[in-house]
């Protein structure tokens, strides 16, 4: 298995491109199957989610063509099977996205269950009660999520909790089923937003993505579509948590700033300076003195859950006492043990982390436990003057993030992917 092998210290600067967005892709890659037609998808990021979700169409039958690293033309006319297997929801939970969308277009849908996962319990009550509200028997048995309607029509859906998955899921489901559905206390989520546009663009009749209430009018049937994937939100976060830390100077380019409102927020309460461009983002933190500050996680447009583990990195860095309150995962935190181990000073109560700023991280070997935490790690790496970092796990990096390494590493980063102990040995030699 491979690991990230950091020796920081350096103050990371330049400029970075921003790619898709991984979790607005995967909902997109879902939904292309919903029409007969070819759909054509661009700015996917090539990461190790989007290409499980790729294979994951495929296995039940639709077309897909590579047209270059980031481009993909879909078909679904060809798709027999309206099964997805648990070999593909146990390498990403999203792909229950295909129930949605083949509820939608063929009225019959199975899917294995999925379980808990390294964050935390994550059930998906709200989507199945989203389906049957648009008609469908559901059953769960066997380890499978069934549904099944001879005719979906549209419902009257109140989210109990706000919930991205189940916003989306049932979207799709809308967009196809007779009349209107409103879905109540939706998710705003930019990828939620994206993907009713898709589908808007596939001919979908969907009114108020982005606001609380949305409002769906099905159609007979989708069409094709060209369609490119807006920038990933939570990849250009990383990013800009990584400019603070180490107390440089990004630049994080092809990005929507309003998306990034909560984060720049945050990150110039702390004390970093933070120019707006019309699709870039500059966050200065050469030479600031970072000041403690209070993070609760919220849904879109609050602080995203997603950067909660990188925002605690730099507030380890901030003088006095900060708090950072998770209130969407209940086990998020998993990573401040292998903060504190190198240097960070971290105690979670329950599902708040009381943070006391230390002047700098120390390299140690650390473990990656999930994607956006080992993100993290890597961040508190790069700002660890003294000794090295070596992040182990880091498939679960690769899942979200596009040629990490390599876009760290143009920002002057000091980081290598070592394949083997003997990798790792060389590397600290070299730099040593
Ligand atoms: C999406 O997960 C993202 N994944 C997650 O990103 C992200 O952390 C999360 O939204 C919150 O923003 C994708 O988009 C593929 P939710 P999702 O349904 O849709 C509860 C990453 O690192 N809930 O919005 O699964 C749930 O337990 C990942 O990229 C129910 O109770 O999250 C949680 O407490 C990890 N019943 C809350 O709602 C349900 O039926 C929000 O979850 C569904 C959810």
């Amino acid at each position: 298995m491979n690991q990230f092998v950091i020796k920081g210290g350096t103050p990371l600067s330049g400029s970075v491109d921003i790619g898709g967005a991984k979790n607005a892709a995967l909902g997109l890659v879902a939904a292309a199957i919903m029409t007969d037609d070819d759909v054509i998808l661009d700015n996917l990021p090539d990461v190790n989610d989007i290409n499980v979700m790729l294979d994951a169409i495929e296995g039940i039958g639709a077309r897909v063509e590579r047209i270059d690293r980031h481009a993909v033309r879909i078909n679904g006319s060809t798709i027999g099977a309206y099964s997805v297997d648990y070999d593909y929801i146990k390498k990403i939970r999203a792909s229950y996205y295909l129930l949605g969308a083949l509820l939608g277009k063929y009225k019959k849908a199975e899917v294995a269950l999925p379980g808990g996962c390294a964050i935390g319990a994550r059930p998906i009550d709200l989507h199945l009660k989203g389906f049957r509200a648009l008609g469908a028997m559901v059953d769960t048995k066997y380890g499978l999520v069934s549904a099944e309607a001879e005719r979906l029509t549209g419902g009257h859906i109140y989210m109990d909790k706000v919930s991205v998955g189940a916003t989306i899921n049932i979207l799709m489901t809308a967009a196809l089923a007779e009349g209107k559905t409103i879905i109540e206390n939706a998710a705003k989520e930019p990828h939620v937003v994206d993907v009713a546009n898709f589908l808007n663009s596939m001919g979908a009749n969907i009114r108020g993505a982005g606001t609380d209430v949305i409002r769906i009018v099905g159609v007979d049937r989708l069409h094709g579509t060209e369609y490119s994937v807006i920038p990933d939100q939570i990849e250009a976060g990383t990013f800009m948590c990584a400019a603070a830390a180490t107390h440089g100077d990004i630049t994080v380019k092809n990005i929507i700033p309003k998306h990034m409102e909560a984060i720049s927020a945050k990150l110039l309460e702390v004390g970093c300076r933070i120019a707006e461009y019309d699709d870039a983002i500059r966050v200065k933190a050469s030479g600031c003195e970072f000041s403690h500050t209070q993070v609760t996680t919220l849904p879109y447009p609050g602080f995203p859950t997603d950067m909660q583990p990188q925002m605690t990195v730099v507030l380890g860095l901030a003088s006095g006492t900060s708090t950072v309150t998770e209130s969407i995962f209940e086990n998020r935190f998993k990573y401040v043990d292998e903060l504190r181990r190198m240097g960070g000073q971290v105690q979670v109560e329950s599902n708040i982390a009381i943070i006391t700023g230390v002047e700098c991280y120390t390299g140690a070997r650390v473990s990656a436990p999930d994607l956006r935490a080992g993100a993290a790690l890597v961040v508190a790496g790069l700002a660890a003057p003294e000794g090295i970092t070596i992040v182990d796990d880091i498939h679960y990096i690769l899942r979200g993030y596009e040629t990490f390494d390599a876009k760290l590493r143009g920002l002057g980063a000091d980081i290598r992917m070592a394949e083997s102990e003997r990798d790792i040995r060389k590397f600290v030699l070299q730099v040593s």
